[in-house]
């Protein structure tokens, strides 16, 4: 067994994303279980180089995992041969200037959502990525999940018949941050910091209805600032200038609707913190983060409207679980492993810089819809 070491920058690594589900959840996973395995009996070995601001939060984590690479200054990270592949999981705002050094420096690159902060922007990088040969890839990690996967599986199967709709309720209650602290990083509240759900939630949206469903071809959309003053993490009160509620429709391809709500102002009734459900003609199906259930049209039941009685018929016991029929691992290491084999054996990946590029877009466009009122088309992205 031939195992091929691969140096990478994991920039941000002090923040959530960067430390909980990349770093530990995915990198150092896949150290855990063996490396990533390609079809010729040679091993993928990521070499993780953490990149930040601040040394001594670096020298602290770096040592929790028994890792020693780690460093402030990006440029000499990029300057290094044994480093191949560049990966962002900074604030977004910071996301375009690094990997544009990356692209320079030769890099094949891999990034959290959002790609940049506008479709311009978004498709300059996919195209300057394209132009130097370098293999890129942008984090679409719900995918992944068990729930969705298994939503995939139905459609596939053939499960609903033709698709109407789809219903997505997502979101929780983020703390103003006075009397508890907020559970979610300040800047995702400022405008001017890169932060709103919009440009935060419409990406996840984007890859979802694309993969599943088809095509976004329209996007109507209503947003709201709730909270319109919340407490940072140095207990500093700040006027919330970004949208943290958005009230959508996508229509899609094949006339699908998609009708989906995001909200950081809302209590959780459900049984997972994003749930969409599907309806077709021949069934339908509610899916979340780890479940999946079903009822199909043979044992639909046929409700009578009579608010003078109570309701007799327990709806939500007349669904079925979808069994998980296999092992799901986490999404995020999945998709990695996805993307290492891209860059080291040219295993195809379509989830690239344009497919960024696309979700960034229909932020962009969600936006424009909410602040002119009505229904914005949504135009083919190509590079
Ligand atoms: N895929 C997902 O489900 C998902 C979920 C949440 C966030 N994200 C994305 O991940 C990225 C990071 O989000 P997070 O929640 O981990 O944020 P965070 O605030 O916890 O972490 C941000 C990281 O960026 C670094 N940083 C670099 N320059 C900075 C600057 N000028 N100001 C502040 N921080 C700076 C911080 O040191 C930190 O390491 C965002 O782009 C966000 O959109 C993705």
């Amino acid at each position: 067994m031939t195992r091929r070491s691969i140096g990478i920058i994991v920039n941000g690594v002090t923040g959530r994303m960067g430390y909980r589900q990349h770093l530990v959840r995915s990198l150092l996973a896949i150290r855990e279980s063996g490396g990533v395995a390609l079809a010729d009996g040679t091993t993928i070995w990521p070499e993780p180089v953490l990149v930040g601001r601040n040394e001594t939060k670096l020298r602290e984590l770096a040592e929790r995992h028994g890792l020693t690479d780690w460093t402030t200054d990006l440029t000499s990270a990029l300057a290094r041969d044994d480093v191949e592949i560049y990966f962002d999981a900074q604030v977004t705002q910071q996301r375009e200037k690094a990997i544009r050094q990356a692209i320079e420096a030769g890099k094949h690159i891999y990034t959290e959502k959002p790609l940049a902060e506008d479709t311009a922007a978004a498709l300059d990088l996919a195209r300057a990525a394209d132009a130097a040969g370098v293999r890129t890839g942008v984090v679409q990690d719900k995918l992944f999940l068990p729930g969705l996967r298994k939503l995939k599986r139905l459609i596939d199967g053939g499960f609903f018949g033709r698709i109407l709709s789809v219903r997505g309720e997502f979101g929780y209650w983020v703390f103003e941050g006075d009397w508890q602290p907020a559970q979610r990083p300040s800047w995702n509240y400022r405008a001017e910091d890169g932060g709103g759900i919009v440009v935060d939630m419409f990406p996840h949206w984007h890859y979802l209805l694309e993969e599943l469903f088809g095509r976004v071809t329209a996007v109507s959309c209503v947003i709201a600032t709730h909270v319109p003053e919340r407490v940072d993490e140095a207990d500093q009160a700040y006027p919330a200038t970004a949208d943290d509620a958005a009230y959508a429709i996508f229509e899609l391809d094949g006339g699908v609707i998609a009708q989906i709500n995001s909200s950081w102002a809302v209590r959780v009734y459900r049984d997972e913190l994003v749930e969409f459900q599907v309806d077709g003609v021949e069934g339908s199906a509610i899916a979340g983060l780890r479940n999946c259930r079903i009822q199909h049209r043979a044992v639909t039941p046929k409700p009578v409207w009579n608010p003078d009685l109570p309701a007799t018929e327990n709806f939500r016991a007349q669904w079925a679980e979808v069994p998980d029929n296999e092992e799901f691992d986490n999404g995020f290491k999945v998709q990695w492993e996805a993307y290492l084999r891209h860059v080291v054996a040219g295993e195809p990946f379509r989830w690239d810089f344009l497919a960024g590029a696309r979700g960034v877009q229909l932020a962009e466009l969600g936006l424009r819809a909410a602040r002119q009122g009505g229904r914005v088309e949504v135009p083919e992205l190509n590079s």
